[in-house]
Formats: C-alpha cells, structure tokens, sequence
C-alpha cells in the first residue's frame, strides 16, 4: 500500500482521548474575573479551548512514545540525544544543536546570543514571554501591533 496518498482523512487512528469539560460562558466570565483577567492564573479546567501555547498540547504518535521508551534518560550522553542530533543535522543541516526543554529556555538563550544592549528587535507578533526575554538580553521590543 502506497504511503504517499493523499487524502482529506487523517493518515493516523487516534488512541487516546482526554476527557474535556465545556463551560458556560457565564462560568468562563466567572473564571476569569477570578483570575484578574490573567490567563496564566487561570485552571486549566476551565479552559475548553487552550490557545495559550502549542508546545507538547498535541498528541505523540506511537513512534514518538516508543522512541521514549528505547532511549535512555542519562543525565548526559544518552542515546536520544544523538538520535536528535542526527535527525536534526540531516534535516536542517545545523552542525551543533543545543536542545532545551521548552520554547522560552530556548528564546533566553537566543535572545543572549542575538541581542546586544542598546538593540531594537522589531515584531509583528510576541509570545508572552518574547518581550521580556528580549528586553532582559538588553533589548527593546519594537511591535506596530502594540
Ligand atoms: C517564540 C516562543 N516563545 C515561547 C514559546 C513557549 O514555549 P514553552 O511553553 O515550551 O516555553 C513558544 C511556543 O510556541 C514560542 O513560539
């Protein structure tokens, strides 16, 4: 069978589901006044559709879970390191990767690296923890939607 078909069903079988709980919008007003109007305050419970961030929010496929399962969490050195390693010179072409734990540790370390005191970083568009990263390198963020 080829694996290259397209078509407009999803290529995958879903295995897992998390149970959702969907609110009023009387209880999201609730909510959010609760949590002075602060997203990061917020329950997640009382969160249906949660835009905050997609970093690890979707499902892994079973390769990704077996993949944790064959490698090993040593401290330094472990096999899943150089797998990333690998996967990532050979399709990006990158000589040296540094992996990091979320997206804002890796924002940190770019903002030290690109951004000199004094600079002005210009986006259309910040995450939340865009502005304050540029601006601890020394920066200052420049936004025309803002
Ligand atoms: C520029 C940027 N900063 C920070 C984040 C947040 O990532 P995390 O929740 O893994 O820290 C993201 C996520 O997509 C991002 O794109």
């Amino acid at each position: 069978m080829s694996t290259t078909h397209t078509s407009w069903a999803e290529p995958y079988k879903i295995k897992m589901v998390e149970p959702l709980f969907m609110t009023t919008r009387e209880q999201r007003e609730e909510a959010l006044k609760e949590a002075g109007y602060n997203t990061f305050l917020l329950k997640s419970e009382h969160v249906y559709i949660d835009l905050l961030t997609d970093s690890g929010t979707s499902a892994m496929s079973d390769r990704q879970w077996a993949g944790m399962m064959l490698g090993d969490e040593a401290y330094a050195g472990s096999r899943n390191f150089y797998n990333l390693e690998a996967a990532i010179q050979r399709y990006y072409g990158y000589k040296h990767i540094i992996p990091t734990h979320q997206g804002r540790g890796a924002e940190n370390l770019i903002s030290r690296i690109l951004i000199k005191p004094g600079d002005i970083v210009p986006g259309n568009m910040y995450f939340t923890t865009t502005k304050l990263h540029q601006e601890m390198a020394g920066g200052a963020f420049a936004s025309s939607t803002i």
